[in-house]
């Protein structure tokens, strides 16, 4: 029933393997080669996520579509090329890019991000959203990664492409991204269906650990158990891996992971001076806050009795102001 959408994933597919052919094979490919191969992809990763270069051109890809029968409005249409305003001649969006293909669950490729060489900006440009592509269903590498995830009971949830992929390298072949948007309901119910934990694998920035605390309750909201990746401030988890190895980032990293309380026992202390007695109240009301939505009873009181040791404070206090929150928030 979906025949009219034939066109799109065939050009999709079409386009993925042209861009492979390119990088792997050509002499445009050359200095997309190089840029990978000093960020270490390795032969191996380039062909298993499909990896592609769009060569520094306005008509590599659309002249190539055209002659094998493509519509220039259908290309238009899934963000594939654009229009000039003067005389509505079609060009490649795609320009001097790394291409990164996206497929969706069943494995057909939706749409690309495209990673341009050196300090090109946009850093990175993603196809828009399209008859084909619905960002809010989609998550980077999952047809790949969910039979790894099946068997592991666990996603590991990255930023980007490049991490993903860098993760894989490393080992860890049940990782997936969430397109640099933030985590949609859509999408942990989707991974919700195949594994009952994640570990988030965010960037060790701010924006990252923000990301962290706001997707994770989404995930949590949707059923799943959320750990936290040990990435030291300043890193994501490829320039990590870049930078000590992966044995140790699958020991230091993913192997010394923080659980949800210890997560959040860092993460609000970001912006506080505990010295200071002001910022004492708000860290342990933020903690307790949190420690409220749990339902488990016993976790509750774990944390407790955490806080109560840290600060000493008396638990009785603590389980009293506890109460107070977990009554106001119904
Ligand atoms: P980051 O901003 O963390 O990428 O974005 P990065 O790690 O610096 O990129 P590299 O390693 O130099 O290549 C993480 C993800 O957010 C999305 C992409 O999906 C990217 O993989 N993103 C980022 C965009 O869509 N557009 C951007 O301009 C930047
Ligand atoms: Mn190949
Ligand atoms: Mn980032
Ligand atoms: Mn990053
Ligand atoms: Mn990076």
């Amino acid at each position: 029933k979906d025949e009219h959408l034939t066109p799109f994933y065939d050009a999709h597919e079409l386009a993925a393997k042209y861009y492979h052919y390119v990088l792997v094979e050509t002499d445009e490919g050359k200095p997309a080669r190089e840029y990978l191969r000093k960020r270490g992809f390795t032969q191996t990763a380039i062909d298993q996520f499909q990896v592609g270069f769009a060569p520094d051109s306005w008509d590599f890809l659309a002249p190539f579509l055209e002659k094998r029968g493509f519509l220039m409005e259908d290309l238009e249409t899934c963000g594939l090329v654009g229009r000039r305003e003067s005389d509505g001649k079609a060009y490649d969006r795609f320009r001097n890019r790394v291409m990164f293909p996206i497929h969706h669950t069943q494995g057909k490729v939706i749409a690309f991000g495209g990673r341009g060489l050196g300090d090109a900006q946009p850093k990175y440009l993603n196809s828009h959203e399209s008859v084909i592509f619905n960002k809010s269903v989609t998550l980077y590498g999952f047809h790949q990664a969910r039979p790894k995830m099946k068997k592991r009971n666990e996603a590991v949830l990255f930023e980007g492409y490049v991490d993903v992929i860098a993760a894989w390298r490393a080992g860890i072949d049940n990782g997936i991204a969430s397109l640099g948007t933030a985590m949609t309901e859509q999408q942990a119910k989707m991974i919700r269906r195949n594994v009952d934990r994640v570990l988030l694998c965010y960037d060790g920035d701010g924006a990252g650990q923000q990301a962290t605390y706001k997707n994770a309750r989404i995930l949590m909201d949707a059923g799943l158990t959320v750990t936290v990746a040990n990435l030291p401030s300043g890193y994501d988890p490829d320039d990590y891996i870049q930078e000590f190895g992966k044995e140790r980032f699958a020991t230091d990293v993913v192997g010394n992971r923080k659980s949800w309380m210890q997560f959040l026992f860092d993460y609000f202390v970001i912006d506080k001076d505990l010295s200071l007695e002001t910022d004492r109240v708000a860290y342990i009301e933020s903690i307790l806050t949190e420690t409220a939505i749990i339902e488990n009873p016993v976790e509750r009181d774990m944390y407790v009795q955490k806080l109560a040791e840290r600060f000493n404070l008396s638990q009785q206090v603590l389980r009293e102001e506890l109460s107070r929150i977990r009554s106001s928030q119904r």
